[in-house]
């Protein structure tokens, strides 16, 4: 035994970079292969193709005092046929050699003596490729003196029929399937165990989860998770359907084409994307944008609109047909983005522009169309129904406190399948709309649970409603829907709280004995009995409709929890006023610039001390799978445990995107 250990750690040779400073990611040789090894393809995908062959100066992997070989080459063969040049097997001229250079710490111990390994490279990028056919394929890069770096490829059988003809994808940003079980109990009413009515999403036909984590990371954020559920390929951090190349440049590292875009490219079809996030936010962006730094907000609104531009274009795009959601801030003229109203820019191409609720509801349905709500994100359900004194604090497009003419998700997605229904019927063709509750990750990472809530409550409405819309114009049977999160958080109900016991008690000990775990947990106060019919039946329906807690400041609320948190109090009561900010800098401590507990929040609870970095002032993502709920054609395809680059492949499957030739349909505006 102890022999085969110590050949095994010989031979293995475990990459000795650190576990959080990845010199390049997906690159564990100093060759690296973008896209690489076990991507799969959907056939006739574009992408880019990158290698770089790297040569470190010191540090634990230096390499002839950083100079990298010049004399390397790609290879490429697929369905066991012989390795050919990939510029030859692409039919490409030869791309330029880039050379450049980069530095990156190998560890914390290396950071903190400020001691960086720079890092000589050569690259070079094969741009526009398309693998035609189904099968195998194997990705040779040969460099420093025999060194070699391999990357098989998959390329996913074609479809046997075309099953869909629209798509609605849902993401409920942050969605873990414990927060479907606490909304459940908020929104509907028990008898004995037994729930007199259920979420929308309990009667899915199809109901599977997926795995999210990243290329390079066990924990996804929202830009590389909505690529994999998009495009099939999984990113690394703040990655928008572009893998994170060396040069730390936010474009031209190498793309994938996502499924929206090739409905578009193949089918001409209709694209619609809403938010109740500001619009250059992540999982919008994942729909058809491409950059490593999902924070570059003023080009991804311009690549919304035309596509990527200059030398690292594709085809052309002619724009999203709708965009539905908040940011303002980066549609109004301002340093960063030229002094350019994008509202005035996308009205000269074409689109109606509105600004509030009453305006979203007059538009053409039969013209592209731009709204955009708030600047930031547009308020939460809690606050646009309950607590509506917090509008106050919204800001209008033109800057004005007390935005009050909002949308919700519903209204939003409603009118957004009108407009993408008659276009797409005028054309002869489909549409795809990516609706997403964004609201549910933000109010979740400041631990707003009740606002979290209220937005997977309205998410649940949404779909309720699209079911029955669609049904109206004579799309259901034709109309795939999937539901699904990008990544969950840590959050789970132990319990209840006795709220009025809790403020009472003078000391953090005494008052955690308001909270009843098993069997004094008791049963949910969020549902009493609002009417008894004539029929003696009893329902449940709060002011905004079936399905919303009546009450949401009952005397005993859930206790929940969540994994990750930086130093908070918790009162277990809802907060009326505005949305949480659960730590703040603590300005008078010179010392120590990280998070404090935040005086003005949740005062009469009491204290958790963090478990993350001192400079996380918010819960963090976690690593649990996430539900996917589905209904319509196709359906059958999202069951069971998937990984999330397989829903792009499902969705492909199901309308049939997979084509062996070279296929541009003409794109009608
Ligand atoms: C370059 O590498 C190839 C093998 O990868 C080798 O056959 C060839 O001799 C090398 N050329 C030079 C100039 O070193
Ligand atoms: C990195 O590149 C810069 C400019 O291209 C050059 O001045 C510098 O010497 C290079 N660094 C190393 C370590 O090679
Ligand atoms: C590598 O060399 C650079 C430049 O000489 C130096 O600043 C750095 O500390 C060295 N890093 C390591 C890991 O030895
Ligand atoms: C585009 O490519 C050309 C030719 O390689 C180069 O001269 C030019 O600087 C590039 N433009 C941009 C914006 O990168
Ligand atoms: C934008 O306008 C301001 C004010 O007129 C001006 O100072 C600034 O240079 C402009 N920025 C750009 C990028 O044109
Ligand atoms: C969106 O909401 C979250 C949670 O309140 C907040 O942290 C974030 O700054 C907001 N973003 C914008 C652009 O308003
Ligand atoms: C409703 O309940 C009342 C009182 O118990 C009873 O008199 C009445 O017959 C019931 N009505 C029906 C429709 O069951
Ligand atoms: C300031 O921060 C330091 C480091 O965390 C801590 O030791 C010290 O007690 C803090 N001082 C005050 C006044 O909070
Ligand atoms: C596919 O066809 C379009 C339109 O003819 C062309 O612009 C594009 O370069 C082609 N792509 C490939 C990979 O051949
Ligand atoms: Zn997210």
């Amino acid at each position: 035994m102890v022999y085969s250990a110590l050949l095994l750690g010989s031979l293995l040779a475990l990459p000795a970079f650190g576990q959080t400073f990845r010199r390049t990611a997906a690159c564990p040789d100093l060759g690296c292969v973008f896209p690489p090894d076990q991507t799969d393809f959907i056939a006739g995908q574009t992408f880019d193709l990158r290698i770089e062959v790297q040569a470190p100066v010191n540090g634990s992997e230096a390499y002839n005092n950083g100079t990298p070989d010049s004399n390397f080459s790609l290879k490429i063969g697929g369905q066991g046929g012989e390795l050919v040049d990939a510029a030859q097997f692409f039919g490409l001229s030869d791309p330029p050699v880039e050379k450049y250079n980069f530095t990156y710490y190998e560890d914390l111990f290396a950071e903190d003596a400020k001691a960086p390994t720079p890092v000589n490279v050569l690259a070079k990028s094969y741009r526009n490729l398309q693998l035609y056919n189904p099968g195998t394929y194997e990705v040779v890069l040969s460099y420093n003196n025999g060194q070699h770096t391999k990357a098989t490829w998959t390329v996913l059988p074609l479809a046997e029929t075309k099953k869909a003809k629209n798509v609605i994808f849902f993401v409920g940003d942050g969605m873990a399937g414990s927060m479907l079980s606490a909304a459940r109990l908020l929104g509907h009413k028990t008898i004995n165990g037994k729930y007199q009515s259920k979420l929308k999403l309990d009667e899915a036909p199809g109901y599977g989860s997926q795995m999210t984590h990243s290329l390079d990371s066990f924990i996804t954020d929202s830009a590389n998770s909505a690529s994999a559920l998009f495009s099939g390929k999984k990113m690394t951090v703040n990655g928008l359907n572009a893998y994170t190349d060396s040069t730390g440049k936010p474009f031209g590292d190498p793309k994938v084409e996502t499924i929206f875009e090739m409905f578009r490219r193949i089918e001409g079809g209709q694209i619609g994307i809403v938010s109740k996030a500001y619009i250059a936010d992540a999982t919008p962006a994942a729909v058809c944008t491409h950059t490593s730094q999902r924070s570059q907000y003023n080009t991804i609104i311009e690549q919304y609109l035309n596509g990527v531009s200059g030398n690292y274009s594709w085809y052309p795009w002619q724009g999203v047909d709708l965009l539905f959601g908040g940011g303002a801030e980066n549609f109004l003229p301002s340093n960063a983005n030229g002094n350019v109203s994008q509202f005035e820019r996308w009205s000269s191409y074409g689109y109606q522009v509105g600004y509030t609720k009453t305006e979203l509801e007059a538009f053409d349905n039969s013209q592209r169309a731009l709204a955009i709500f708030t600047q930031g994100n547009i308020s939460t359900w809690l606050d646009q129904n309950v607590y509506t004194d917090a509008l106050d604090l919204a800001v209008t497009p033109q800057g004005k406190r007390g935005a009050r003419d909002q949308p919700g998700l519903k209204d939003m997605t409603l009118k957004a399948i009108d407009i993408l229904h008659t276009r797409a019927k005028e054309r002869n063709t489909g549409f795809m709309l990516m609706s997403e509750a964004a609201l549910i990750d933000k109010e979740m990472h400041v631990l707003d649970i009740d606002r979290a809530l209220g937005e997977v409550l309205e998410l649940d409405d949404t779909v309720r409603a699209t079911l029955k819309h669609l049904e109206e114009i004579g799309e259901l049977e034709d109309t795939l829907i999937v539901v699904t999160a990008d990544h969950g958080h840590g959050f789970d109900v132990f319990g209840s709280a006795d709220t009025k016991y809790l403020k009472e008690q003078k000391t953090d000990r005494t008052k955690r004995n308001a909270i009843g775990t098993y069997q004094n947990s008791g049963l949910s106060a969020y549902q009493v009995p609002q009417n008894v019919l004539p029929t003696n039946q009893t329902i449940f329906k709060s002011e905004q409709g079936e399905g919303f807690p009546i009450t949401w400041d009952p005397r005993y609320t859930i206790a929940h929890g969540m994994s990750a948190f930086p130093n908070h109090r918790d009162d277990f009561e809802v907060n009326k006023d505005h949305e949480r900010l659960p730590a703040t800098k603590n300005q008078k401590n010179s010392s120590d610039s990280g998070y404090f507990f935040n005086p003005e929040d949740n005062q009469r609870g009491f204290e958790m001390t963090g478990n993350l970095g001192i400079n996380d002032g918010q819960g963090v993502h976690s690593l649990v799978d996430v539900p996917i709920y589905s209904f319509g054609p196709g359906h059958e395809l999202f069951r069971g445990i998937l990984n999330s680059p397989d829903l792009a492949f499902k969705i492909a499957q199901a309308l049939d995107l997979g084509k062996n030739s070279n296929v541009t349909s003409y794109y009608k505006k």
